[in-house]
């Protein structure tokens, strides 16, 4: 660990306490100089440090801030040594900002973090509510040699690796709605938008973004009367995870980067349809609301399979339906 992590690590474990330059230089066994420039840093990243003269610095203990060191520390050793990880307070758009970065040549593997988004992007051309501080809003850079309909993988591998790294770290039962969003309680807690460039001379994916967004803690003012009956938070308040949003970056990237690597093999498949919230459920199809249709299944290409009321089986490759009501049948 660098000496910032080392002096975060220690701050965090003396939440609200003043500790001395002197007595982390000692228990650090590092320069007072080094202390400071870390100290900075930390600062300077967004960690809410108070230095008081004569009392020492002292990290306040309402402390949630998404920072390198923060993630860094709960990444697998694999995520560590490929990430470029870029972390912004405010962009208007981590994966409009993504996008322009692949076209001037960023690497696989870039990936950027936002605090807050002032023009957050969701599927349909429809907006994702992005407020500061609350939610977790991250794009991540491929360039996979694949083709654009292999590219839905990207998403449902997104989708299975954000269940996953919830349940690991809340305990949490979530359920994929498909194609693109993460139900928990029926309420959606996750959007995952991916966008592809397509190389035409080779049919090969030029680049893929695959966008994440995370409603985490409610929002100051509550969420917009647009999307509060069906957008939904994983932690109420009250007892809360230390690092909480650092942690769910940091895992999601760990899942995703395992699935990524053999990305052809659909070794996510399973668990995405095991988490499948449509499957038994009727449905329809934004736009057609008229008709009814029975959802079967998932089909190993992703595809959604269902049940017209004339017993015709058909499967929908792309589109967004909406729950009609559950059933046992
Ligand atoms: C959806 O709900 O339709 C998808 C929402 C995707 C939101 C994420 S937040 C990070 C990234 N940047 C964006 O502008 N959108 C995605």
């Amino acid at each position: 660990m660098s000496v910032k992590q080392d002096v975060l690590q220690y701050f965090m474990e003396h939440k609200g306490e003043y500790i001395s330059g002197e007595e982390l230089a000692v228990g650090l066994q590092v320069s007072r100089s080094a202390i400071w420039k870390a100290v900075k840093n930390l600062q300077a990243e967004g960690h809410e440090i108070k230095a008081v003269t004569n009392k020492g610095y002292c990290l306040q203990s309402s402390h949630d801030v998404l920072s390198e060191s923060g993630i860094r520390k709960y990444m697998s050793e694999d995520v560590l040594n490929h990430v470029k990880l870029i972390i912004e307070n405010t962009v208007d758009s981590t994966n409009t900002r993504l996008k322009v970065m692949a076209g001037s040549g960023a690497e696989e593997w870039t990936v950027m973090v936002a605090e807050e988004q002032t023009a957050g992007r969701g599927r349909m051309n429809r907006s994702f509510y992005s407020p500061s501080r609350t939610g977790i809003y991250m794009s991540i850079l491929f360039r996979p040699k694949i083709s654009a309909r292999e590219s839905l993988f990207i998403t449902t591998m997104a989708a299975v690796a954000v269940t996953k790294a919830l349940e690991n770290i809340l305990g949490l039962h979530p359920m994929i709605k498909w194609v693109n969003d993460i139900y928990l309680d029926s309420k959606k807690v996750c959007g995952i938008l991916t966008e592809a460039a397509i190389n035409v001379e080779n049919g090969y994916l030029d680049y893929a973004v695959l966008g994440i967004g995370i409603n985490v803690k409610l929002p100051e003012e509550s969420f917009p009367d647009e999307i509060k009956d069906i957008a939904g938070v994983l932690s109420h308040g009250g007892d809360e995870k230390e690092e909480l949003r650092c942690q769910i970056v940091a895992e999601v990237l760990n899942y995703i980067y395992q699935y990524y690597e053999d990305l052809e093999e659909h070794s996510f498949m399973d668990e995405y349809i095991s988490h499948s919230f449509l499957i038994g459920k009727k449905v329809y199809v934004v736009g057609n609301e008229q008709e009814e249709l029975f959802v079967k299944g998932i089909s190993e290409s992703a595809g959604l399979i269902v049940e017209h009321e004339d017993g015709r089986v058909e499967e929908l490759s792309s589109g967004e339906v909406s729950v009609k009501t559950v059933i046992a049948r």
